[in-house]
């Protein structure tokens, strides 16, 4: 009977002896991406990363020696075709025929990590952003004193430098003002509507008409119905800069292709493009003000982006290769 529930377990669970393996189950043949008779006889400390297999062995021969379960861990374990996975395991005694063996079970938790890892790059996000406006709202004030002062003097002195002082304060300005605007988009007074996304993206793209002589357009626009409560002019501007992005990153021919789909209550948005394509170590930069890799950009568009993005209650990710082009997919909450 036991025998009969952990065959139909779908959890991994592996009964190994001498570090050999001696049984493994149908779900963990499958995890491992092989089959069980492959598994047979396998070095069990094998399926662990090199730097972890003497932990791992002294933590099986404690098991062996005792009668408990061991504390659960987490280990990255690689399958029979070299990938690599999250797990948790939870390593016990158990008798097997005649023999004290030990029973391992392996719990994947890829998933898991994977939303602890973009939790904590939004916090990281949100963090940064509250950081920024406070800095842009701190001088912003004196900046806007010292250009008070500066108007004054240009009344009762003239001098050439006076003019190049204002140009240059009225860009520090704007930097504050733009970024203030980013990271705080809560601030925006705008009233909650619903929009039609498929409509907005059509009307957007006109605005890059000068920009496309050399670009190819695809807009593949499903399930036209279905509508994203929230604040109009945020959205617009976020998918502007997103537009814009992927025209930039395309240098001579290229395509952009946006696609709108509605599923399990999410509107789908993706932005594709054939361009520069963003380096793998770059890709957690994004969002993060001021990054940017353009001679003139500000590096607040992605940040506008992504605040916008969260605020809806939404997700966003990147994919991207060097040399190939980059996609951005969004997600939003169906207007209920
Ligand atoms: N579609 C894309 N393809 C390639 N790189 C991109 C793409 N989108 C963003 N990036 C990279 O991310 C950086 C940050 O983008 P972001 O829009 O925040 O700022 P920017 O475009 O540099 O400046 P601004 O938007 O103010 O003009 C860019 O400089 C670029 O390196
Ligand atoms: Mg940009």
């Amino acid at each position: 009977m036991y025998r009969n529930i952990i065959d139909y377990s779908v959890e991994t669970t592996v009964l190994h002896y001498d570090y050999k393996i001696i049984y493994i189950n149908k779900s963990g043949a499958d995890f491992f991406r092989t089959s069980k008779e492959a598994l047979m006889d396998v070095d069990v400390l094998s399926v662990f990363q090199p730097s972890s297999r003497e932990m791992i062995k002294k933590r099986i021969q404690e098991c062996m020696a005792g009668n408990e379960m061991a504390p659960s861990i987490e280990e990255k374990v690689i399958r029979a075709d070299g990938t690599t996975v999250e797990t948790e395991l939870y390593c016990r005694p158990v008798t097997f025929g005649d023999r004290k063996v030990i029973q391992t079970v392996f719990r994947d938790i890829s998933i898991r990590k994977e939303t602890e890892k973009i939790l904590n790059n939004r916090e990281k996000l949100a963090s940064i952003g509250q950081i920024a406006a406070g800095i842009a709202h701190e001088v912003k004030n004196p900046l806007t004193a010292v250009k008070g002062f500066l108007q004054l003097l240009k009344e009762s002195h003239s001098h050439p430098y006076l003019q190049t002082m204002e140009i240059e304060l009225d860009k520090a300005l704007l930097t504050m003002q733009n970024l203030l605007q980013v990271s705080k988009p809560d601030l925006q007074e705008e009233p909650l509507v619903s929009i039609d996304f498929c409509k907005e993206l059509e009307s957007l793209m006109l605005l890059f008409q000068d920009k496309l002589y050399n670009v190819e357009v695809e807009m593949d626009l499903r399930d036209r119905e279905t509508r994203v409560i929230g604040k109009k002019n945020l959205f617009l501007k976020a998918f502007f800069n997103l537009i814009k992005n992927a025209l930039e990153a395309i240098s001579e021919k290229g395509k952009i292709r946006i696609t709108h789909y509605c599923e399990n209550q999410w509107v789908h948005i993706q932005i594709t493009d054939t361009g520069v394509g963003i380096p793998k170590e770059k890709l957690n930069m994004l969002g993060t003000p001021f990054f940017s890799s353009k001679m003139d950009g500000t590096g607040l568009g992605l940040t506008q982006v992504y605040t916008t993005i969260h605020e809806h209650g939404g997700h966003i990710s990147v994919d991207s290769k060097c040399g190939e082009g980059t996609t951005f997919y969004i997600r939003l909450p169906v207007a209920g």
